[in-house]
């Protein structure tokens, strides 16, 4: 349909053309992360103040849907609030997975990987940066 060749398209655009690529120099610790079944790797870096994700930046290898996805999320957490970041995960794992998601919030791009939820092997592939990203704050609120 349309809507597909447009969500394709957006996926293609985030991936040829990766928001905050490259890690931060002044940013946390480095998050590492992998996908066990093929490998495909996210890196992460925040930098987050006053409980907001002031930047963020990333780098990885992977195919084409967990490296726009990886753009996709550093683009719709930065400015957030670390809980919204966190909500806007569980939101994302939800839809991926093809349940009932929340829809009240404005997902922008992100909306475009959920044809993901038709391919079970591949929803590895779209959440991979976001458990990354989980993870990252989490370590960092720990701190
Ligand atoms: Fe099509 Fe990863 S790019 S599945
Ligand atoms: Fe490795 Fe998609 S095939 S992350």
């Amino acid at each position: 349909s349309n809507l597909d060749a447009l969500y394709r398209q957006v996926i293609m655009d985030h991936y040829k053309k990766p928001r905050n690529r490259g890690l931060l120099e002044d940013g946390s610790h480095t998050i590492n992360m992998n996908n066990p079944t093929c490998g495909d790797r996210i890196q992460l870096t925040f930098k987050v103040e006053d409980g907001i994700v002031k930047d963020v930046g990333f780098e990885g290898e992977g195919c084409s849907i967990s490296m726009s996805s990886a753009s996709m999320m550093t683009q719709a957490i930065k400015g957030k609030k670390v809980e919204e970041a966190i909500r806007l995960s569980k939101i994302f794992s939800d839809m991926i997975q093809g349940k009932d998601y929340d829809d009240e919030v404005d997902l922008g791009d992100i909306e475009a990987l959920q044809g993901v939820s038709k391919f079970p092997a591949r929803i590895k592939c779209a959440t991979l940066a976001w458990k990354a990203m989980e993870k990252g704050l989490n370590e960092e609120e720990q701190q």
